[in-house]
């Protein structure tokens, strides 16, 4: 089965459904819209869609706080609606992946609500409560991701509960079997409706510690990075028994065909990969985000695919991602120019890519005015630019009002300023688009048999010049990024006699024929045929 696992060969596209089409013109996306949209991800070629969540759910986090695991908002329409969306991407040949919630639930999930009621309920200990400590205040020091004590005091039985997230998001005691099965059951449903996979919210979160011991203080805590930062989560994620849950996960995923887990993990890579589990009885994919928040340079991001490439276990398989919902956006980060390297670095590495909304247009990030912030996390802790508003605005599909997103007057975040020309109408037929240059790397991964199962080999570069070959027998692809402004000179790999260029993200660049010794432009990048003694075509004399 090896290399034949449909995850291995595909790209991921992730959809943040408030924002990627509204179709029942209230101004924030739904199933129905999204179902409309499928036509358009199918030329693009993606060969998945992950759904961020849609369940029904109070949306103090915006869907990640989840009211009912096995039913849809009404926000997002119904679960008629999401077999129509399913019957249609299986029509189209793509695979559908759930946001997937397990951590905590929304406090007014029936499941908290009982377990409120009183210390002797017997779903009490299905969530995390605690006596205060000694001097009443809360058990331990730990801290919430979105500000403040992640211990919230409930008055009516004179203790704590834990949260992660938002007081608003009790975290599930997953130490708990009853939980578990009840959460396993929560995903068959799904897998049984014929859902090829999850994403699994925070994976790393699942399990604290028994003993309840004071996390320890992070004296290297990076700048303008959120308030849980002051202090080391040792004793609050990544635990050992965290694994014998993954496990478990993955079990009931692989009862049915071809399913994927894949966890979202924000850990370094040395434990990253420990996600893959014992015997690879883990997660297919724990997603790598090392490149997310990595500086824009050569030498960091060889050493990031080197170092990752080194730390995989043996059958583990890579996989990369650059964007998401939580993050600033990649044109934001990288400007235009280094946003299409940024494209084709992340459509060439060795790995399942996963794709964010709008990033395949250069979607910019939105200035958000004060009066128009939604998310919970900028409320919380406002002015240091953790608000992830910006990052989820409506998608541009053409210029029209609201951008073709709503027939509304208003979307439920603002449409940026440059939606006239940054759209998916635009784009798509403009040659030197960014959205010509992602459906072209697409095509090329699909036709290259190298670029998804090949082989990944760093090369010797100038400074600023990331470059790596692909390989399957008998055919090697040398992949080239500037990442400097200036032009640089280089030459092919020293055996390649011949080789032909298959892409560049400068338009201007011919394609074919490429000399051995040659000039890449400054943020240029390009995917190059190597002819070489093994592969050399026999010359039309022979
Ligand atoms: C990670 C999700 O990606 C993020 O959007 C959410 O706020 C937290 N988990 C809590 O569920
Ligand atoms: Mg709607």
């Amino acid at each position: 089965m090896s290399g034949q696992e449909w995850w291995k060969r595909a790209v991921i596209y992730q959809i943040y459904p408030r924002s990627f089409q509204d179709a029942d013109g209230d101004g924030i996306g739904d199933l129905a819209g999204i179902a409309q949209r499928l036509d358009y991800l199918s030329w693009l070629g993606v060969d998945a869609i992950w759904i961020s969540p849609f369940y029904t759910s109070p949306m103090k986090d915006f869907g990640y706080d989840i009211q009912d695991y096995r039913d849809v908002d009404p926000i997002f329409g119904t679960l008629a609606d999401f077999d129509a969306l399913a019957a249609r991407a299986r029509a189209l040949g793509l695979k559908l992946i759930l946001d997937f919630v397990p951590n905590h639930t929304s406090d007014r999930h029936p499941w908290f609500l009982e377990s409120r009621q009183s210390p002797a309920s017997a779903k009490r200990d299905w969530y995390i409560w605690r006596d205060p400590a000694a001097d009443g205040g809360p058990p331990t020091n730990w801290l919430a991701e979105f500000g403040g004590s992640a211990w919230e005091y409930d008055e009516a039985s004179g203790q704590y509960y834990y949260h992660a997230f938002l007081k608003e998001q009790p975290d599930l005691n997953w130490r708990n079997p009853e939980v578990r099965a009840a959460m396993y059951d929560a995903m068959r449903f799904w897998l049984e409706r014929g859902v090829d996979g999850f994403r699994v919210d925070v994976m790393w979160h699942l399990i604290k510690d028994d003993q309840f011991r004071d996390n320890p203080p992070n004296p290297a805590r990076p700048p303008n990075a959120g308030p849980a930062n002051a202090l080391i989560p040792l004793y609050t994620a990544d635990r050992p028994e965290v694994h014998d849950i993954v496990r478990e996960m993955r079990a009931v995923v692989d009862a049915y065909p071809e399913r994927v887990l894949i966890g979202e993990i924000w850990l370094p890579t040395d434990r990253l990969v420990t996600y893959y589990g014992h015997d690879l009885r883990g997660a297919h994919l724990p997603f790598n985000f090392q490149l997310i928040g990595a500086a824009w340079d050569a030498g960091v991001i060889k050493e990031i695919v080197g170092d990752y490439e080194k730390a995989l276990p043996r059958g583990g398989w890579p996989n990369w991602v650059m964007g998401n919902h939580d993050k600033g956006r990649i044109a934001s980060r990288l400007g235009p120019r280094q946003a299409r390297l940024a494209m084709l670095l992340l459509l060439t590495l060795r790995g399942t890519p996963t794709l964010y909304y709008g990033d395949e247009i250069a979607m910019r990030d939105v200035p958000i005015p004060p009066d128009r912030v939604c998310d919970p996390y900028e409320k919380n802790v406002p002015g240091l630019g953790l608000g992830r508003d910006p990052q989820r605005t409506p998608m541009q599909w053409e210029d029209a009002p609201q951008a073709g997103f709503t027939r509304a007057s208003r979307s439920w975040l603002p449409i940026a300023a440059d939606a006239s020309t940054v759209n998916v109408a635009a784009q798509r037929a403009a040659p030197a688009s960014m959205l010509t240059l992602v459906h072209r790397l697409i095509a090329l991964r699909k036709a290259e048999a190298a670029l998804t199962i090949g082989d990944y080999g760093a090369l010797d570069a100038p400074e600023r010049v990331v470059m790596f070959l692909r390989r399957v027998p008998g055919r090697r692809l040398l992949i080239a990024l500037n990442l400097g402004e200036s032009a640089q000179s280089l030459s092919l790999p020293g055996d390649s006699r011949q080789a032909t260029t298959l892409l560049s993200t400068d338009p201007e660049r011919p394609l074919g024929d490429l000399a051995p010794a040659f000039t890449l432009g400054g943020g240029e990048g390009i995917v190059v045929l190597l002819a070489d003694r093994e592969t050399a075509p026999p010359s039309p004399a022979a």
